[in-house]
């Protein structure tokens, strides 16, 4: 069954997948893409000066791209590496099932070790392989066209669950006022519309008169080069600060309610997000402002019990110590670049999934959607 919706923002039409069959999406914002030739991504490293794509022709391309952040947001991150297994198994020259197992194997491998934090990369992972198993005894070309139609499937339902979050999210936010993020969880960390940003999208569209403060979200400044990008294409009134503006924005009575994404969501509530998060979240609590975390159902990991289990990225220090090929900090200082902080769940107003909206306490509420989730589907 197809159904045809029409969106606001950054969607203009787009048919979502129903009862197991998929189709097209047709995306102002196209993150990243199956094609015949390979799989196009925006390339994220330009923007905002320039839109460009680049098409992966292998998945070694495809990893990189994950690793340099030319895609880059948990639930992108997660549906590129489906793609990218998808593409190396297609290329593979495999002629036995042995064999196409072993290569099958290799890209997995790949694919895992590009980025640590978001466990979307993982669940994506794990999703490819259990359908690799599942066709084990079906002929090569068939298990090859059965692993695109997966990749593909993700990624459609990866857009229907953010318009889902946003409508669960939407009643949450303000009539009108500012609405604090941070980094990019938007259509360009997704393969569209986004997940804090969705929220946004779907307060706007029910009339909301939001206006968005965006971090910029040192060092890789996904605040002011992505998230002000696609939200100034939708029209959305947004502001840029410096990620040290938030604290005062927040004294002057400019914020009313605070709205991130995630890339782990640990069993217990605590959040890991981009770094940077976490000191939001504070200053949040000590105003007394809501503090909300939008992510797919796919971004739960049951298995970490709590945030100090997760695994933190460190990034290559270059992106502290230089903006745009200029040096910013003397040779031989010691730097950090931690990619990714947890919040505690303490600090987390209420989790808002496609399957629902979790409140504390979070163990139960988590446990609940992941295994609505996982439920075979009618
Ligand atoms: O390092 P990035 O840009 O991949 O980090 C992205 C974030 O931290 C996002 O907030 C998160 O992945 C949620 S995206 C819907």
């Amino acid at each position: 069954m197809r159904t045809t919706v029409f969106l606001p923002g950054d969607l203009d039409v787009c048919s979502i997948a129903m009862a197991g069959s998929f189709c097209e999406a047709r995306l102002v914002i196209q993150t990243l893409e199956w094609t015949e030739s390979g799989v196009r991504l925006l390339d994220q490293t330009k923007l905002p000066v320039e839109e460009s794509y680049v098409t992966c022709k292998s998945y070694q391309e495809v990893a990189e791209g994950i690793r340099n952040m030319v895609v880059r947001g948990a639930p992108a991150i997660g549906v590129a590496a489906a793609m990218g297994i998808a593409l190396g198994l297609k290329n593979s020259s495999a002629a036995r099932l042995a064999d196409l197992a072993r290569d099958f194997d290799q890209i997995c491998e790949a694919m895992g070790k590009t980025r640590p934090t978001a466990v979307n990369l993982f669940w994506a992972i794990r999703r490819m392989r259990e359908k690799f198993d599942e066709l084990r005894s079906n002929s090569l070309p068939d298990i090859k066209h059965a692993l695109v139609e997966e990749a593909q499937r993700m990624y459609t339902e990866d857009i229907a669950a953010n318009q889902a979050l946003g409508r669960q999210g939407a009643t949450l936010m303000p009539a009108r006022g500012g609405v604090l993020t941070h980094c990019n969880a938007g259509a360009l960390a997704t393969c569209g519309y986004g997940t804090a940003l969705g929220v946004i999208r779907a307060a706007v569209a029910q009339g909301k008169a939001l206006h968005v403060y965006a971090d910029e979200t040192r060092p890789f400044l996904q605040g002011s080069r992505l998230t002000a990008w696609e939200l100034m294409k939708d029209g959305i009134p947004t502001t840029v600060i410096s990620d040290n503006m938030a604290g005062a924005l927040m004294h002057q009575g400019k914020i009313g309610a605070i709205v991130v994404g995630a890339d782990r969501i640990a069993a217990n509530g605590d959040v890991a997000n981009k770094i940077g998060t976490y000191t939001v979240a504070v200053l949040a609590h000590e105003h007394r402002i809501p503090f909300y975390v939008a992510a797919p159902v796919s971004t739960i990991d049951l298995e970490t019990p709590e945030g100090s289990s997760i695994p933190i990225e460190q990034r290559n220090a270059r992106e502290v110590t230089h903006l745009g090929g200029q040096q910013l900090v003397p040779d031989g200082v010691a730097v950090e670049n931690l990619a990714f902080d947890v919040t505690p769940a303490a600090y987390v107003t209420a989790i808002i999934t496609e399957l629902g909206v979790a409140h504390a306490p979070y163990g139960p509420s988590l446990r609940s959607l992941a295994e609505a989730r996982a439920a075979p589907q009618p």
